[in-house]
């Protein structure tokens, strides 16, 4: 295709500043650029959520458990909303595994993970906007000034017949889904990402799911220089008797938050008929001066439409969820966390945003 533009540059990326007081910079409102990385930020606001021994533990080892960070009866909700959405019968098992046509081999190996794709159901946005979720990550970040992601849901059924892991072709280097990390762990100067799950059940060892290796977080400095050249910059190539695999025990409702530079991934499921589910949900620095993005994060929230931070979100192929339910209440809080009212707004026209779904005047000035 011909490009406008007659003298063609690379595009730089652009980093925006986050409304903040803290210095975070992003391009993208995904990974971001801090004076002090998160494992080792001294806290200038006292904790909300984490106790101290908490707070050491996710310096330390990369990721920290808030239990019931949404009620445990909210968690079960959101589960039966996963079975329904997807129209399987949580009572037949031998219904999960029914085949559907692909549109591309991604979406086969988004099947094969058990994701699902809804983000803006209600009992989503309920999740978002609850206050010690909320909480949780203003401890993480020491600021206030977030946003939520726009994410969706997994139930990963057993991992066998046309969700078996077997059918997706294995790669010798990058991405691995057992265990890898979500950033360049080879940049001299790694970005600060933190990511999130909510566990809708209870976890169980045959169920596989969430996985983590902490004390190569915590001994990373000194591992990554023994390393030789060339090294895998995503997948870790460690002896797992030495740096542990662990899989923490999470129930319904609890939140788990993890550092970026955290190895982890989800084991399979191997049990006969049990599933593992969880809502993704992360806060971030909100990137309010970053204008398009704010637009399509409000845009996204308002008709329902598949985010587009990520290349893997899809959208539902059978019936997408703009035609199954209206657009989600927002609370104040739940109106800053998506961009659609600006923290440097008054709760009053927080208060005006969420009601109206527009943002109140002052954003424009
Ligand atoms: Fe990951």
């Amino acid at each position: 295709m011909m490009s406008s533009a007659p003298h063609h540059r690379p595009r730089r990326p652009y980093l925006h500043r986050a409304a903040s007081d803290l210095p975070y910079f992003s391009a993208d409102g995904e990974s971001y650029l801090a004076q002090t990385t998160l494992r080792e930020l001294s806290k200038s606001r006292p904790l909300r959520v984490l106790s101290e021994e908490d707070f050491a533990h996710w310096q330390t080892y990369g990721y920290v458990v808030v239990r019931e960070a949404i009620p445990a009866e909210a968690a079960r909700r959101l589960l039966d909303f996963t079975w329904e959405f997807q129209g399987l019968d949580p009572d037949r098992p031998d219904s999960w595994h029914e085949d559907r046509p692909f549109r591309s081999e991604l979406d086969q190996q988004l099947h094969v993970y058990g994701f699902v794709e809804a983000y803006h159901h209600q009992l989503l946005w309920d999740s978002r906007q609850a206050q010690r979720v909320y909480d949780a990550f203003v401890d993480v970040w020491d600021c206030e000034e977030l946003w939520v992601t726009q994410d969706r849901l997994n139930l990963n059924p057993p991992n066998v017949k046309n969700r078996d892991r077997a059918l997706i072709e294995p790669t010798d280097r990058g991405f691995d889904i057992e265990l890898h990390w979500d950033i360049d762990t080879t940049l001299g100067v790694p970005p600060q990402r933190v990511q999130g799950i909510i566990a809708l059940n209870d976890t169980r060892p045959e169920t596989g799911g969430f996985q983590c290796n902490p004390e190569l977080f915590r001994q990373f400095e000194e591992w990554k220089v023994s390393q030789p050249a060339g090294r895998d910059p995503l997948r870790p190539a460690v002896d797992r008797s030495e740096f542990p695999v662990v899989r923490p025990e999470l129930h319904p409702g609890d939140l788990l938050i993890w550092n970026g530079l955290l190895a982890h991934g989800v084991a399979r499921n191997t049990s006969k008929d049990e599933v593992r589910a969880v809502q993704y949900l992360s806060m971030m620095p909100a990137l309010e001066e970053h204008e398009k993005l704010r637009r399509s994060r409000v845009d996204s929230w308002r008709h329902l439409r598949t985010p587009r931070w990520n290349r893997t979100l899809v959208g539902d192929p059978v019936l997408h969820e703009s035609k199954r339910y209206p657009t989600a209440t927002l609370s104040e809080l739940g109106s800053r966390l998506l961009g659609l009212t600006s923290w440097q707004e008054t709760d009053t026209d927080a208060a005006a945003d969420a009601q109206s779904g527009e943002p109140s005047c002052a954003v424009s000035v």
